[in-house]
């Protein structure tokens, strides 16, 4: 479904993304794993045509997309989740989930869409008149995740879902995307620690990230048993 070829990002003249090469198919989850400041977020901004690359081909459904601008990626059915978390504080979770459908649907379809959400997300159901705001950071999370859900799309880019957030949330999160896959969605997953991605199942692959470029990839069962050499990229324990 998305395959990024040889893919050179620039920051200025910093060389960030030197030669990223990675594929994620229909109905999978992949992983890109990497310590801080390796190049992740930049590889979902060059997908996403935030920052695009210098050279290089990104394909989305055999398209290159590379250089396209963000909306008509957008409209081609990829969704980032940023790692901010950009929940609109003074709209209510309701109007919130609205505004992730009002680009890519008919407004008969938004209840239906709505209801979607709250099945995977009960806590937001509970919380449905509350402001974006007031929102703890793990519901703050959540949100994010099911505003993109409202439009549908055919690939969604998460940036690690995990950060900050207190261990029994992250274990909630993981869950649910662990759940919209085995409903057939396509889920490209930033993470930084690799003991989170294992919670994935063992089949599901990984990429893994040192300075802007790609040094391991394999199933998850695959790279633990390469735990030494993951630890080095990783730069930590795991
Ligand atoms: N807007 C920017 N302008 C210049 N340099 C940037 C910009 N954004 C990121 N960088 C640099 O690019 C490199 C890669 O950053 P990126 O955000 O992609 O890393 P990351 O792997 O997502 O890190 P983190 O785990 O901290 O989120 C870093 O060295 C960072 O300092
Ligand atoms: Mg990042």
């Amino acid at each position: 479904m998305l395959r990024l070829e040889d893919v050179n990002t620039y920051y200025g003249y910093s060389h960030i993304l030197q030669g990223v090469s990675l594929e994620v198919k229909e109905g999978e989850i992949v992983v890109l794993l990497g310590r801080n400041g390796v190049g992740k977020t930049t590889t979902m901004k060059t997908i996403m045509g935030v920052q695009p690359p210098k050279s290089g081909k990104v394909f989305f459904l055999e398209d290159n997309i590379a250089g396209q601008a963000p909306h008509k990626i957008s409209r081609k059915g990829i969704s980032l989740i940023p790692e901010d978390r950009r929940v609109i504080p003074n709209l209510t979770v309701l109007e919130n989930l609205r505004l992730g459908s009002l680009m890519h649907t008919k407004p008969d379809e938004r209840d239906g869409l709505v209801e979607m959400c709250f099945a995977y997300f009960p806590r937001l159901k509970e919380r449905i008149k509350h402001l974006g705001g007031n929102l703890s950071g793990g519901e703050q999370q959540m949100l994010t995740i099911a505003r993109a859900l409202m439009g549908r799309p055919k690939l969604m880019l998460i940036d690690e879902p995990s950060e900050g957030l207190a261990p029994k949330i992250v274990h909630e999160i993981m869950e649910i995307i662990k759940q919209l896959q085995k409903d057939g969605r396509t889920i490209m997953l930033v993470e930084q620690h690799m003991e989170i991605a294992m919670r994935l199942s063992d089949n599901q692959r990984a990429y893994i990230m040192e300075k802007g470029q790609i040094r391991m990839c394999g199933t998850l069962d695959e790279l633990s048993c390469r735990m030494d050499e993951v630890v080095q990229c990783l730069g930590v324990k795991v």
